[in-house]
């Protein structure tokens, strides 16, 4: 089978500015391809990430207080999935609504199409009565369309999704869904806490080298689809935390002065040694940070969650106003 890959626009216009900027910045998002959603599902199952354990436990031991803060009542839902992934711990709520015969329709979002066609036809084989539509676009561009839907809907953030935004982004982003959400409308959104930063640098720097490759995957992402000519071997993975923002930050670092090309794009990059890429921030929070993001955004939380060794937080959000 022939497969032709056209360059995606917007991706290709977001490495340029990234790329052309100071200090160079690619949006982690593009991390997510085919072989990038591969990696990420496996290192969600290697337990250095011990992110996936701790929501996972949240989940198994609060699925029916979840299930009973997103309905007291018999109307139909949508439950819309921002950033899907492979579902693995949605799939938990997903089993008790069926088997609880709740009304309802999953609407996964992923900006990786890839990812969320393998969800869905995952789903429609191991949940055959499964209502599942699957949105492959951004967070953004979901939001605005289902806003029109009248449907109650529910939105989940899990995985901690919203700490792979910057701080002006996340309060952007809360705004923003805050003015497309209805009354009756929910948002279930997890956080990863503030821990030892050894933990820390070891889920971003595993043993087994997945983390590393995860990032440099960008750079064979950048050959494969712009032309590129990255060596990785030129570059270095470096994952570092800052205790006072609580941001974990990936770099991919040049060991050299190097002029990259991105031949489908026509244009060449310079790199002195030592100047990196800013590939990935994953931002950890306390319960002060929490609260505040939920108020400064208009919200109120209506039940917090957290798992046996205080690692993660699940939150239940309603409007304030
Ligand atoms: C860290 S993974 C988490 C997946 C899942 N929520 C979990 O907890 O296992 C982030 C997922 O969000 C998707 N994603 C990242 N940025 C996005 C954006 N701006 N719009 C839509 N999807 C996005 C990625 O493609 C990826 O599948």
């Amino acid at each position: 089978m022939e497969i032709i890959k056209s360059i995606d626009s917007t991706f290709a216009e977001d490495v340029v500015k990234g790329l052309s900027s100071n200090p160079k910045h690619i949006p982690s998002k593009y991390l997510y391809d085919e072989k990038g959603d591969r990696l990420f599902k496996a290192i969600m199952r290697i337990p250095e990430y011990y992110l996936t354990n701790s929501e996972l436990e949240i989940l198994k031991i609060y699925k029916e207080e979840i299930l009973n803060a997103f309905t007291s009542t018999s109307e139909e839902f949508l439950l819309v999935d921002l950033g899907a992934g492979d579902g693995l711990k949605t799939k938990i709520l997903l089993d008790l609504l069926i088997k609880k015969n709740i009304r309802f329709h999953y609407l996964p979002v992923d900006f990786s199409p890839t990812a969320l066609e393998k969800l869905c036809s995952e789903l429609s084989y191991s949940m055959p009565g499964l209502k599942v539509k699957g949105i492959a676009d951004d967070y953004y561009k979901a939001i605005l369309k289902l806003s029109k839907e009248k449907t109650k809907k529910i939105y989940m953030i899990l995985g901690s999704n919203i700490g792979n935004m910057q701080e002006q982004e996340i309060n952007e982003f809360l705004s923003f869904l805050g003015q497309n959400m209805e009354n009756q409308d929910k948002l279930f959104i997890g956080f990863d806490l503030k821990k030892d930063p050894d933990i820390l640098l070891k889920a971003y720097d595993d043993s087994q080298g997945l983390t590393r490759s995860f990032n440099f995957n960008l750079l064979e992402r950048l050959n494969y689809e712009l032309g590129g000519n990255f060596n990785i071997k030129d570059f270095k993975h470096f994952p570092t935390y800052d205790p006072q923002t609580g941001e974990m930050r990936s770099y991919l670092i040049s060991k050299k002065k190097q002029t990259i090309a991105l031949a489908a794009l026509d244009i060449t990059i310079e790199f002195k040694q030592w100047e990196f890429i800013h590939v990935e921030t994953s931002k950890k929070f306390d319960i002060a940070s929490i609260k505040k993001l939920a108020e400064g955004n208009k919200f109120k939380i209506n039940y917090i969650f957290n798992d046996s060794r205080n690692y993660f937080l699940n939150t239940i959000w309603s409007l304030n106003h």
